[in-house]
């Protein structure tokens, strides 16, 4: 399966989300990130050599391609709308993950506006939630609203995504009481994309 994490707007989770469930594919086949952004975040997160799978760049990615079975691609930030076209034809499937931020859920409904006519089949993931307060809740119910197609599971704010990330960790490995249950969170995204 070729899966596309993008967009619109930058700093939402892209690469905390490819490279999650890059982990989650890797357990039932093998799987190869391409990081397709030029800070080739993906890539320096993958340099301490603790991910189970293997990371690519773009141009780095074409002889390695065939010998996958499932292939995510994290995005840049601010992708063209031609970029998404593209991604949307190249893809079986694109997550757009957002926050539950206003401007960030605005820069979903417009991936959505161009998404939509061409019938691609995208997903949003609402990101970075904050469990004490109803934002998560209220931005759930106004993409629903827009009849947006949305992952059930929602992925909680955790400063230890951050911890884990500046270590060149996936949560799962990361020594923190919250871990486990972050990981969970993907792990049930996960099973919404391959179940
Ligand atoms: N669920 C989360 N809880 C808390 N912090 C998070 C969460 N997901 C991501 N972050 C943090 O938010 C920042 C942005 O996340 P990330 O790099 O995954 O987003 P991005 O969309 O790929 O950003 P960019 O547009 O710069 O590529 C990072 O510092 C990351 O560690
Ligand atoms: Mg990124």
């Amino acid at each position: 399966m070729i899966i596309t994490i993008t967009a619109l707007k930058g700093g939402v989770g892209k690469t905390t989300t490819a490279v999650h469930l890059a982990a989650y594919c890797q357990e039932r086949a093998p799987t190869l990130l391409i990081d397709a952004d030029r800070n080739r975040s993906a890539l320096v997160w993958s340099k301490e050599e603790k991910l189970s799978f293997r990371v690519a760049s773009e141009a780095g990615s074409h002889g390695l391609i065939k010998k996958y079975h499932h292939i995510l691609i994290d995005t840049k930030v601010r992708p063209e709308p031609e970029d998404l076209k593209d991604s949307a034809e190249g893809s079986d499937l694109l997550i757009i993950p957002t926050t539950p931020n206003a401007l960030d859920i605005d820069a979903t409904l417009k991936a959505a506006e161009i998404l939509e006519p061409l019938k691609a089949n995208f997903k949003v993931l609402l990101t970075k939630v904050d469990s004490r307060t109803r934002n998560g809740r209220e931005a759930r119910k106004s993409l629903e609203e827009q009849n947006l197609p949305m992952f059930a599971q929602d992925i909680p704010q955790l400063v230890a995504f951050e911890r884990a990330s500046s270590r060149g960790m996936l949560i799962k490995d990361y020594s923190d009481p919250r871990s486990r249950m972050a990981w969970e969170k993907y792990k049930a995204v996960g099973g919404e994309v391959l179940p």
